[in-house]
């Protein structure tokens, strides 16, 4: 595995590689890695020659009184777990590397953005398509590949991806997630110990409203409302949205009449956790 820190050795690397012929794929990550990342990397590692990591904490994607000082920083472990799944590239840049003095470009993907995370955390999604545009040019993977649990996100790259004809087919994998329901993230880690056993009450919620789906419930608000009732019964967490909605604009749904994206927030102390799930209403039978 090569460790690489400048954008100009990732550039190059990038180049001889394309010249080689060689399939290569993307990991974006902010570090601190976790199964997520490793389920990941072991996809790419599948489909393509080459992969690349990236570990980079993009502040431009954090708004101020965010974690960005806090957030793990692990270089070590996470230079061993990519040894381990044969990463070929790490690439860790400085930040004077990736935003050198007197950079002032920024990257918006505007309507995808405005809601949901882009509303609770005005700014990020521009630091996040910002911060990958960068990457994925330096890198031009075939390639790149993104957890479900950040759906918007991933809905945003691949607007991103489209209009910048960035040529990087993007992939979405499954959530990955602890065995009591918690979506892993790098974030789990702030919890306290009572946090830490409230917060699979998210993933219960987003259950009762698929089951709520699969039981007929069509109205939005009402699946919203055993959402809610189920988050309710646990005093520490704060609901920051609960949302049922379009799959592919996610723009709140009134009712479900195919598939919809249960979509959702909570706050646990100083903590943000946020998760998802897809459903699909169950067909009406049609009378003979
Ligand atoms: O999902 C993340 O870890 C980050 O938002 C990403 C995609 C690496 C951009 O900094």
């Amino acid at each position: 595995m090569r460790t690489i820190r400048s954008v100009a050795t990732l550039a190059a690397r990038s180049r001889a590689l394309h010249r080689e012929g060689v399939v290569i794929g993307m990991v974006p990550t902010m570090g601190a890695l976790h199964a997520g990342h490793r389920s990941l990397i072991r996809r790419a590692r599948l489909s393509c020659d080459a992969v690349v990591v990236s570990l980079f904490v993009n502040p431009r994607q954090f708004g101020r009184g965010e974690d960005f000082s806090r957030y793990p920083k692990r270089f070590r472990s996470d230079a061993a777990l990519c040894h381990q799944e044969g990463v070929d590239v790490l690439f860790a840049p400085s930040l004077a590397s990736m935003y050198p003095p007197g950079f002032q470009t920024s990257v918006e993907v505007r309507t995808l953005s405005q809601r949901w995370e882009g509303h609770v955390r005005p700014r990020h999604f521009e630091g996040v398509a910002t911060v990958l545009t960068k990457l994925l040019s330096l890198a031009r993977p075939h390639l790149a590949f993104f957890g479900q649990k950040d759906f918007q996100q991933a809905a945003i790259v691949r607007q991103l991806v489209d209009d910048l004809n960035l040529g990087v087919h993007v992939v979405v994998s499954p959530t990955v997630r602890e065995p009591d329901g918690l979506a892993l993230s790098s974030r789990n880690g702030y919890l306290t110990p009572a946090q830490r056993r409230a917060a699979p009450v998210l993933y219960a919620a987003l259950r009762t409203g698929r089951a709520a789906v699969l039981a007929g419930i069509r109205s939005a608000a009402r699946i919203r409302r055993v959402m809610l009732d189920t988050i309710s019964a646990q005093p520490l967490v704060r609901v920051e949205y609960l949302a049922v909605c379009d799959l592919r604009t996610l723009e709140p749904l009134n009712h479900v009449t195919d598939r919809a994206l249960l979509l959702g927030a909570i706050r646990l102390g100083h903590t943000r956790l946020i998760d998802n799930l897809l459903v699909k209403s169950p067909q009406r039978r049609v009378r003979q």
